[in-house]
């Protein structure tokens, strides 16, 4: 490959080009502003690779998924969340003895320091769940102030589904149901939500596989808004609970993680206003209307979201399996069919996302809407992280700080009060 050539007033300058393994092509240009002065201006990032990434990849144009390579089909059919985690976070699937290992020392760092239930009775029971759990994981840290990284990584992804659990069960007024020792995670999370405290596990096999798959499908998505505030907060130096805090604080909004809660509300509102599908999808349309058809639309994604067929498969085996018949789960099957079929959504090539089905399985599930949030992020966490040490081990790591293109007032004296 030659490199790329740029003219900035009359003058060539030409900067390197960069190929992934997979064909996708960068122009390098770690020396424009040195070279000429300029910087490349970008809002949204939708042209930017901030970094090299050896983890995910995504072909958005084809709807594929990988994780280190592997189909996310084969690994939501084929393996466990924690064989996902090892993958992601310690670079490949595990064989027997390193998934029992890891699936016990998960559960040993499940149990949390007592001090923590006191940080988190100190909100009130209205809080949303994210903004608990973002506070509660920089508080986490400052119970282990000692650890190494690897114990850190371990804490983090298995303190966040006690941390889940906790939330839950404070908001609902039910005592805390502590982690079991010999529980894979998806069971474990589920005892500390639904179990009875003192009691022996009672998981029920169906749902635990579902949570599994779910955690699988949301494990990790590239350089996405939480993924890349994660990497920037961690370039400071920042601990890895200051890093994953920020995460959770930027998959709260409703663009990103925060979408799964906004569908199933908006479906609840389409049902309750009588289910006219196209008054929504001519609201969606409507450019002076702010109402978006949640759940729809990718930034990556221009064909379709693999995450979202495979949920959208799965919906319907969950709720058969659990003997459950959703209304909303009809309604959304016809808004998929209406807002593909008309040409506002054909021509932006606007499909249906992760979050457009995941919140009718959560439902199906009895997982309380305001938690689907931390649902995700119970999956993310694992990605999160190893965003996060590919970041920190990167040899041409520095810390991230963008540049901008300044149009505000020239210089100018500051007046006296009488004047302005
Ligand atoms: N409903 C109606 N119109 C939409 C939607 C939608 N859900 N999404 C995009 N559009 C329209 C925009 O109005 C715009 O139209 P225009 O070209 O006529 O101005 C065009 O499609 C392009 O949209 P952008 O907002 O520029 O696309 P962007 O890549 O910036 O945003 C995003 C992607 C944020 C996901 C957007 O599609 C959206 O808001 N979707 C709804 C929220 C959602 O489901 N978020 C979850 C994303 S997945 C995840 O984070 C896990």
């Amino acid at each position: 490959m030659s490199n790329a050539k740029l003219t900035l007033d009359g003058t060539d300058h030409e900067f390197p080009l960069v190929e992934g393994s997979e064909g996708e092509v960068g122009i390098d240009i770690a020396k424009l502003r040195g070279t000429t002065g300029a910087v490349a201006l970008d809002p949204g990032y939708g042209n930017t690779g901030s970094c090299q990434s050896a983890i995910t990849f995504i072909d958005g144009e084809n709807g594929v998924l990988r994780y280190r390579g592997y189909p996310i089909e084969q690994l939501a059919e084929q393996v466990t969340f924690e064989e996902v985690i090892n993958l992601l976070v310690w670079g490949e699937l595990p064989d027997e003895a390193r998934l029992k290992e890891l699936r016990a020392t998960l559960a040993e760092y499940a149990v949390l320091d007592e001090g923590i239930k006191k940080v988190l009775e100190g909100f009130p029971k209205t809080a949303h769940p994210m903004a608990m759990l973002s506070s509660l994981m920089t508080a986490l840290g400052t119970f282990y102030p000692d650890g190494d990284t690897e114990e850190e990584i371990l804490r983090v992804i298995a303190g966040t589904s006690t941390l889940a659990a906790y939330i839950y069960r404070y908001k609902q007024g039910l005592d805390y149901v502590e982690p079991s020792k010999d529980l894979d995670f998806a069971s474990n999370f589920l005892h500390m939500m639904y179990g009875t405290p003192g009691e022996e596990p009672d998981v029920d096999e169906t749902i635990a596989k579902a949570i599994d798959k779910l955690l699988i499908l949301h494990a990790d998505h590239e350089q996405n808004c939480s993924a890349s505030t994660t990497r920037m907060v961690g370039s400071a130096m920042a601990s890895l609970y200051a890093s994953i805090s920020a995460g959770v604080g930027a998959l709260s909004g409703p663009l990103h993680g925060g979408a799964n809660q906004k569908v199933l509300e908006m479906l609840q509102a389409i049902q309750d206003d009588g289910g006219d599908l196209e008054k929504y999808v001519g609201l969606a349309k409507d450019k002076s209307s702010d109402f978006r058809l949640m759940g729809f639309g990718h930034r990556v994604y221009k064909n379709f979201d693999p995450r979202a067929k495979i949920l959208g498969a799965s919906a319907d085996d969950v709720l058969t399996a659990l003997g459950k018949d959703d209304p909303l789960l009809d309604i959304a099957r016809k808004l998929e069919k209406v807002a593909l079929e008309d040409e506002f959504f054909v021509k932006r090539r606007l499909y249906p996302n992760v979050d457009f089905y995941s919140g009718i399985i959560y439902r199906a599930l009895e997982i309380p809407t305001e938690m689907f949030t931390v649902m995700f992020a119970l999956g993310r966490a694992s990605g999160w992280i190893a965003q996060w040490q590919e970041m920190r081990n990167d040899p041409a790591f520095r810390i991230h700080r963008p540049r901008q293109i300044y149009i505000g007032e020239n210089e100018r004296d500051v007046p006296p009060i009488s004047e302005r």
